[in-house]
């Protein structure tokens, strides 16, 4: 496993968001964490993030104990809830963003933007800034700019909610490719069933702090090991998707 969750407990000022978190991730899959609105999705990838730490458990990333090691030191990109671009950067200067802090070359920092604007289709749109975009090219910037620091791990908490259905399709379908092409391991948090269903490996599902069950989609959908999950999970909708899985 790549990423392993193991016993976590988080509580928040005695109200407890993660109880007894277990769960882990091979190298190079996309999993999904679903679950209803503050089952405590967000506060398990800001854990693996570093930008919180658990009451108790282990939190493993390629074999060691990360739990004591700094978030910028854990090789993690992190796609953001709500997509903050910074406003007064252009799309160039959003996605170098990660290299300037990590003090890159000029030229190795120009060399790796051209790749990823290549990355994402936008090569010609560098130079302009976040409010001359639409929200699924920010939504790809947001991406490039994570992706740039080379990540061995990428989290994006809900990273299409702000984006009408159509264009939300779409990009969940290049999401999938572009994580295929770059290999790099992925947890992303949705509460769209067909979201998580479409796209992922793995779906996690979780609720009220606590992982009701861990699976492929066929798995969940057809096997729910809970009565949350076969309350949770219309099953029914996602014959299509997985008969073409
Ligand atoms: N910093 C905090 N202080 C107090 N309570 C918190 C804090 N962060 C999260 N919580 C609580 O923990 C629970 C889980 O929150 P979390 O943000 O992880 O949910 P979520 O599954 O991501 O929800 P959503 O789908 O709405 O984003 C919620 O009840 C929330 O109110
Ligand atoms: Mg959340």
């Amino acid at each position: 496993m790549y990423v392993e969750m193991k016993n976590i407990n988080k509580t928040f000022d005695g109200f407890q968001a993660s109880k007894d978190v277990c769960f882990g991730i091979e190298k190079g899959k996309l999993a999904a964490l679903l679950g209803p609105s503050g089952s405590g999705k967000t506060t398990i990838l800001r854990m693996i993030a570093g930008l919180d730490s658990p009451d108790s458990g282990d939190i493993i990333i390629d074999g060691s104990r990360v739990n004591a090691l700094p978030g910028s030191k854990r090789g993690i990109g992190f796609v953001f809830q709500n997509y903050a671009l910074f406003r007064y950067m252009t799309v160039a200067d959003n996605i170098a963003f990660g290299l300037q802090v990590q003090k890159k070359s000029k030229a190795e920092i120009k060399t790796r933007v051209e790749e990823l604007l290549e990355l994402i289709s936008m090569k010609d749109l560098g130079k302009r800034y976040p409010h001359q975009l639409s929200g699924g090219q920010r939504q790809r910037v947001a991406f490039a700019r994570a992706l740039a620091p080379n990540p061995h791990l990428l989290l994006l908490d809900e990273p299409f909610a702000a984006i009408d259905a159509k264009v939300r399709r779409e990009l969940r379908t290049w999401l999938r490719e572009m994580i295929g092409r770059v290999g790099v391991t992925s947890i992303f948090v949705t509460h769209d069933q067909e979201e998580a269903m479409e796209v992922a490996d793995t779906v996690i599902i979780t609720n009220q702090g606590k992982v009701e069950q861990i699976g492929t989609p066929e798995e969940i959908c057809l096997r729910p090991q809970t009565p949350f999950v076969s309350e949770f999970i219309d099953s029914t909708r996602y014959e299509a998707i997985l008969s073409i899985k």
